[in-house]
């Protein structure tokens, strides 16, 4: 089987890696691809949303299976415009790819499955949006436990969450008058903030049978105790003890399931990776987002765990016949994923700083250093991007993979290099908690 890999990311480079172990593999390529897919297949030199160069590549290759990592050529219709040349391609079609790539339109799907989410209001420009705030918080300082959305893609930046009436009018302000998510800022949605523990679900699914994944959990914030701005995620872990089967099987029932039914009576059936940002809430768990891929770095110790065949899981859901395929099996063993980053991420930072050590933390038992981030310039791997690397390792309890993980990270060296030194410590501090 010809496969080809869409992205640039350490979730494509694990994707990447974890087919390369299929024996049904004949030929892979990655486009763009980064230094560590290089490793695993072909880089090709082709944008991950240059979508008629993509299509031009597959055909001329018979490429049987395209494989889409990021969001955003699954919102320029990647997979529908491989489809009208008859390759098959493993993501949401264009349709479907709105649950992520716009924040209303998930919003109006939630409202008619009845699942449970942040109550909300959808303002077309930013005069409307402040009345309603001003109206609904007439007192300059009482509590605003608001956020405030742009609609479209804006790289997770678009979400501003309040606590105080100015923060949402200056929300407001930056997302309606000065453009600063441009055309994704042209409609925004004003929600009620919620309060609890954030986790995410993945689950596969071919628009009927929903196979969810064993919970995987990111560190969004950038520094250690979640304090810091947000990035695109310092670092996963799975499983995470803060989702018991029970709350899986409530997610499925409430959540999961209505959704996928939902899109398929809407005539948008979806299938690929689900991917449910949900809040545990005093009542019961509800839907911050929906992403429409795996998430990065959630994929990575997933992938990690995964035993089975990912071409078979992946055809079988481009195929619709998730039904007739063996459960996955996963190691038992916790994985966990650390993110080394370049100093400065994720304000600015400088690219081509050469990377040093990779070899000694691979050759670590039970470590795989995905990269993200870097480039091979010369035959020498150097930084290319704000997260560079994804030290992923398993272990026989979380404590042993964060210290194999976290061994193999002292390992690698480049100017500046940094990382969270407490990826999974909420784990363990759960799971003392509950034992009080
Ligand atoms: P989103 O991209 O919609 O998941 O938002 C990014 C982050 O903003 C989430 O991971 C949450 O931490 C936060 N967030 C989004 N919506 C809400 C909400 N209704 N209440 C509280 N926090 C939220
Ligand atoms: N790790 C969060 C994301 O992929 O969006």
């Amino acid at each position: 089987m010809k496969v080809l890999v869409v992205g640039n990311g350490g979730r494509e480079h694990a994707l990447a890696w974890k087919i390369r172990q299929s024996p049904r593999l004949t030929q892979l390529w990655i486009a763009p691809g980064n230094a560590g897919t290089a490793e695993e297949g072909e880089n090709v030199p082709i944008a991950a949303d240059d979508i008629a160069g993509l299509v031009a590549f597959a055909k001329k290759q018979k490429v049987d299976l395209v494989v889409v990592g990021p969001e955003v050529p699954l919102t320029l219709g990647l997979v529908d415009a491989l489809a009208k040349e008859k390759i098959k391609a493993f993501g949401p079609s264009k349709a479907a790819a709105q649950l992520e790539g716009s924040k209303i339109f998930c919003k109006l799907l939630l409202r008619q499955s009845d699942v449970p989410t942040a109550d909300y209001q959808v303002f077309r420009d930013a005069d409307s949006a402040m009345r309603y705030v001003k109206a609904r918080y007439p007192n300059e300082n009482e509590k605003t436990p608001l956020v405030v959305k742009a609609d479209g893609l804006a790289s997770g930046k678009g979400v501003i969450v309040c606590s105080r009436r100015e923060d949402a009018l200056d929300a407001i302000d930056r997302i309606g008058r000065k453009n600063e998510f441009g055309r994704a800022g042209l409609q925004m949605v004003i929600e009620e903030r919620l309060d609890g523990p954030e986790v995410s679900i993945l689950a596969i699914t071919d628009g009927k049978t929903i196979l969810t994944l064993p919970a995987a959990q990111d560190h969004k914030a950038a520094y250690d105790g979640d304090t810091g701005p947000n990035t695109g995620g310092m670092g996963a872990y799975s499983p995470t003890p803060v989702i018991t089967q029970e709350l899986i099987e409530t997610i499925e029932d409430q959540i999961l399931v209505p959704t996928i039914h939902t899109m398929k009576r809407n005539r948008k059936p979806f299938r690929g990776v689900l991917y449910a940002g949900l809040m545990l809430t005093q009542t019961g768990p509800k839907v911050l987002e929906y992403n429409v891929r795996f998430g990065d770095p959630e994929c990575q110790p997933l992938l990690m765990r995964l035993q089975s065949d990912l071409l078979d899981i992946l055809e079988a859901t481009v195929d619709g016949r998730l039904n007739e395929i063996e459960l996955p099996t996963w190691d038992p063993r916790p994985a966990i994923c650390v993110v080394m980053a370049s100093q400065g991420y994720p304000g600015d930072y400088e690219n081509g700083r050469a990377i040093r050590g990779l070899d000694a933390a691979a050759a670590i038992p039970n470590v795989k250093v995905f990269h993200a981030g870097t480039t091979l310039v010369d035959g020498q791997v150097v930084t290319n991007g704000g997260r560079v690397l994804g030290v992923t390792a398993l272990g026989s309890s979380l404590a042993d993979a964060k210290l194999q993980a976290y061994t193999a990270v002292q390992a690698i060296r480049w100017p500046g290099a940094w990382c969270r030194k407490d990826i999974s410590d909420k784990a363990i501090q759960y799971t003392m908690e509950e034992a009080r």
